[in-house]
């Protein structure tokens, strides 16, 4: 077993690079199915999440192969089976987006039910809305997902929530098929419009990614090209905090400051001084935070995966906010183990109020799932004293080099390794 321990109290100094976005990742790497040629993909997180997805496409036939740390050559032209092995996927969310690629080369498709963060109920009926759209079948056995069609054919779509993987998956499944597909109510972050691009510059005809409306012409065949991945706008998010939680004074590269203009709004108003270059920016804290109001919403709202850090650093405002979560049902689970240390706030279904506090208590707390984890470390970032952080897998399936990185702008963490239950015949 892992965990990190961290002695915090220390302002973070310095220049940290941002990799590439983990959701664009793990959507553009099944996309390359689709593609059945070979890829080269550039600028790829190095993170459990993006090698299972590799792991999956391997396993399935494909040859993968790492031509330096942030770029694969993927060859996708050797897989032969619709099926997605059920161990594999089960424990990762965007495996959901096999279905969209395998049944766009294949017009069938059968995966299991996805895993991931667990935050409440996560259906995909609005994926399985839109294939039916396209003319597919859907039925459940064996808890895998059986998607087939006998032709797929282009067709209006209006999905009935805004979902992220909704729109992935029937973008995946529409650049292949007959006619047009439009999307309707679509989901807008960057992640979308990246994949878009991918899609594109591999021949696809997609257009208005980006905006609520997709049009997908369907096209013949992609080719393979080289392609190069946007930088994760959550873990820039998620510096930013750490920043400014610590009254730091840190200049993040490979950013795209568009992309992180609601984090950059709240920021500010919480008297955090941003700066924004072409592809940097540096984040200056004062040392005071000022209470403030957040709701999450689908892009270019404030986005649910910075609401645990967020909630991090309000515990350290100088008065009372309220958190309101609005994308999913069940997000606030990690509040019990900010309570842990001090943390002064009250959950009531959605809403969360936070009462700001002079300084928290270190604690051994543990990560929930993967932002919730990361909102963990940030706490332990400004409170002096020694927190251990358990089930840092979470953490590690969506950051890359955190302890490196946070490291080398000051921080004082290292992940150490710890017997699970005290061994007696071994210490004998
Ligand atoms: N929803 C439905 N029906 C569906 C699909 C979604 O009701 O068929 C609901 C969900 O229950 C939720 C809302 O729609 O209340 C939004 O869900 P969405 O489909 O947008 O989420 P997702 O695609 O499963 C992605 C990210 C999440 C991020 C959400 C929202 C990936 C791999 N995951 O999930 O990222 O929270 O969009 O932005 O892209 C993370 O990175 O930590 C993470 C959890």
């Amino acid at each position: 077993m892992e965990k990190f321990v961290i002695n915090g109290g220390n302002r973070l100094t310095g220049d940290v690079t941002i990799s590439g976005a983990k959701n664009a990742a793990v959507a553009i790497i099944p996309a390359t199915i689709l593609v059945d040629d070979v890829c080269v993909i550039e600028n790829i997180p190095n993170i459990d999440d993006v090698a299972r997805m590799a792991h999956i496409l391997e396993e399935m036939g494909a040859k993968v192969r790492l031509i330096n740390k942030s770029t694969f050559e993927i060859d996708t032209r050797p897989i032969n089976t619709y099926i997605a092995n059920y161990d594999s996927v089960r424990r990762m969310r965007a495996s959901c987006y096999l279905l969209g690629a395998l049944l766009g080369r294949f017009s069938s498709a059968e995966v299991s039910l996805p895993g991931g963060c667990n935050f409440g109920v996560r259906p995909i009926d609005q994926h399985l809305k839109g294939f039916s759209a396209l003319g597919a079948e859907y039925f459940l056995t064996g808890g895998s997902i059986h998607v087939k069609a006998d032709e797929l054919t282009g067709n209006h779509i209006y999905l009935d929530v805004v979902s992220v993987g909704a729109t992935i998956n029937v973008m995946l499944a529409a650049v292949k098929a007959k006619g047009k597909t439009v999307i309707e109510n679509a989901a807008r972050e960057p992640h979308i419009v990246d994949l878009a691009n991918f899609l594109n510059s591999m021949g696809a005809n997609i257009m208005g990614a980006g905006t609520d409306v997709i049009k997908i012409r369907g096209v013949e065949k992609l080719r393979g090209r080289s392609y190069s991945i946007i930088p994760d706008q959550i873990e820039a998010g998620t510096y930013m905090v750490a920043t400014a939680i610590t009254g730091g004074d840190v200049t993040l590269h490979n950013v795209i400051p568009k992309h992180l203009e609601s984090i950059t709004a709240k920021l500010t108003e919480m008297g955090v001084e941003i700066r924004e270059y072409d592809d940097s920016i540096r984040v200056i804290g004062s040392g005071v935070i000022k209470k403030c109001n957040v709701k999450t919403m689908p892009h270019p709202g404030f986005p649910t995966d910075m609401q645990p850090q967020i909630c991090s650093l309000l515990c350290f405002s100088d008065g009372t906010s309220i958190l309101n979560e609005s994308v999913w049902d069940n997000r606030f689970k990690y509040v019990d183990e900010l309570k842990r240390m001090g943390a002064q706030i009250s959950v009531d279904g959605k809403i969360a109020v936070i009462e700001g506090v002079e300084e928290l208590k270190p604690a051994p707390v543990k990560a929930t799932d993967l932002r919730a984890g990361a909102a963990l470390i940030l706490a332990a970032l400004a409170t002096n004293g020694r927190t251990e952080i358990e089930d840092i897998h979470h953490i590690e399936r969506g950051y890359e080099n955190i302890v490196e990185k946070l490291s080398s702008i000051g921080a004082d963490i290292k992940k150490v390794y710890f017997p699970e239950e005290f061994n007696f015949t071994k210490a004998l």
